[in-house]
């Protein structure tokens, strides 16, 4: 079993450096199965820290997955988070998570955004009195109070989603310091001034989505790699130990096996080599970011928007990068794709993003109406470089903004002209925001291929609203 190091909150109680991340990827129905086999997973692997909230729907899991664990309740530290629908009745939310975990009493209980969210029209509690719903420094009162209420049954409180500017405003009317505060951190969003503020006001600090959900830039990260390197180790290792070293404890998810023991083999960093990872977002503005852009909506993340949360950075996501995915090592995507291909795909989604090149966009495919099939989503197919032209002037109207993610790509062996992409594309249109999951199928001609200098023949996308 390994050693995992642990933190002393100000409660008195230990929380461990590594848990387990509950959050699948989206709620419901299906991932019941799979968090209850990977939970018990991880808690044979050795976790005994797991990270869930209320809107994640699956605390009935969880709780049955550390019933039926045979591992005595004192020794696993559960946090949960009250559901922002329910910030009007802290009690009721509480209970209900309770009662849905099926267990004696939780850890540690947080508010999980500093916004709550009126249940009956969806719309954002504000952020001062007179605006709709009671104000955070009003439900974190009702969260101190569940301490005295239900004594026993919720060990220490806390906040997740706090910066400077809320923590602050929380801290002035506070009776109980919040035990925590959890947060996106990682080696492109350290977050130096909070973390700091909060060990003054002794909150330990623990990181959520500390891999950057997984395939995100700081994979290939020449910096992180080169001390992956030095320790013979992965950069999931490297970038959690440097979270540990930092005094924050962090909850990566991971339904794999190897990867979630993976996670739980920390190594020594020498305080130069956390230095050199913190510089890495003091000096370079493009790898200093958010890494989550799926939690925004039409700018606002759960009705707020990024200066009513106190975010100093949005996101500043680095060019199109090929990553492997961490998914399917049997289908890695990047794998085998040549060269040529990967940096003509960087090349024309760029393109593809810039408005107003329609014949720069035309003349990544072949001029050969024998040849050329283009068809994206529901259109009708076009054989010419025109075409492509007209439908693209067509598709730009009303579009400030387009950004194409590219999070998989595909290729045989036996075929090394066709390749298959998976990703998603997000656009400004007449002041609203939508994004679309799509996959693609994109065959090159041969001897465009082996030039150097590829061509498309054929490109054809599937759409579907994310
Ligand atoms: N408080 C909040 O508002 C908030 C917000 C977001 C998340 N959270 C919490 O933080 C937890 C973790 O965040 P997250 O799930 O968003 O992202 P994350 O833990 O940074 O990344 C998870 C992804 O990384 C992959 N992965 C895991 N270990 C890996 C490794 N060693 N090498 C390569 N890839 C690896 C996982 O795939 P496999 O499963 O295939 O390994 C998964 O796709 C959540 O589950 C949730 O509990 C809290």
């Amino acid at each position: 079993m390994p050693s995992i190091p642990t933190f002393k909150l100000n409660t008195g109680h230990s929380i461990p450096a590594i848990g387990m991340g509950c959050w699948m990827g989206q709620p419901g129905a299906g991932l019941d199965q799979e968090i209850l086999s990977s939970l018990a997973e991880a808690l044979r692997a050795g976790y005994r820290h797991i990270d869930t909230a209320n809107m994640y729907q699956n605390e009935r899991e969880v709780g049955q997955v550390i019933r039926e664990s045979g591992i005595p309740r004192e020794e696993i530290f559960l946090t949960t988070k009250l559901n922002p629908k329910m910030y009007h009745d802290v009690v009721g939310g509480f209970e209900g998570s309770l009662r849905d975990l099926g267990l004696d009493y939780v850890d540690l209980y947080l508010l999980h955004w500093p916004q709550g969210i009126r249940a009956s029209d969806e719309r954002p509690y504000g952020d001062k009195e007179g605006d709709i719903g009671p104000t955070f420094n009003q439900i974190w009162a009702e969260m101190e109070k569940l301490l005295e209420t239900h004594k026993g049954k919720v060990r220490a409180i806390g906040v997740s989603n706090y910066m400077p500017r809320n923590l602050n405003k929380l801290l002035k009317t506070a009776k109980v310091v919040p035990a925590v505060n959890q947060i996106e951190n990682h080696p492109y969003l350290p977050e130096e001034e909070l973390v700091e503020l909060c060990r003054e006001h002794g909150i330990h600090v623990t990181a959520y989505s500390p891999l950057g959900q997984g395939n995100s830039p700081f994979f290939s990260d020449a910096d992180i790699k080169a001390i992956a390197e030095a320790h013979k180790t992965t950069v999931a290792s490297v970038v959690l130990s440097w979270l540990v070293k930092r005094g924050i404890s962090a909850v990566p998810k991971s339904a794999n096996k190897d990867r979630m023991r993976q996670n739980l083999s920390l190594v020594e960093l020498s305080d130069a080599e956390v230095e050199r990872i913190l510089d890495i977002s003091r000096n370079d503005p493009q790898r200093h970011t958010h890494l989550l852009p799926g939690i925004v909506k039409d700018g606002k993340i759960g009705g707020w928007t990024l200066d009513q949360l106190g975010w100093d950075v949005g996101f500043n996501l680095p060019e199109l990068k090929l990553q492997p995915s961490s998914k399917d090592p049997a289908a890695s995507s990047g794998k085998g794709v040549p060269q040529a291909i990967k940096d003509f795909l960087d090349r024309f989604y760029r393109v593809s993003d810039t408005p107003d090149v329609h014949g720069e966009y035309a003349e990544h495919f072949v001029d050969d109406a024998s040849r050329l099939h283009f068809q994206i989503g529901p259109m009708d197919a076009t054989t010419s470089r025109e075409g492509i032209v007209a439908w693209r002037e067509n598709g730009w109207k009303g579009v400030t903004r387009r950004k194409h993610v590219v999070n998989g790509v595909f290729i045989s062996p036996e075929q090394q002209s066709v390749i298959m992409l998976d990703g998603t594309v997000e656009m400004d249109k007449e002041g609203k925001t939508v994004k679309f999951n799509w996959a693609g199928r994109m065959a090159f001609d041969d001897e465009s291929v082996e030039r150097g200098q590829p061509l498309i023949e054929t490109y054809k996308v599937w759409l579907s609203p994310a």
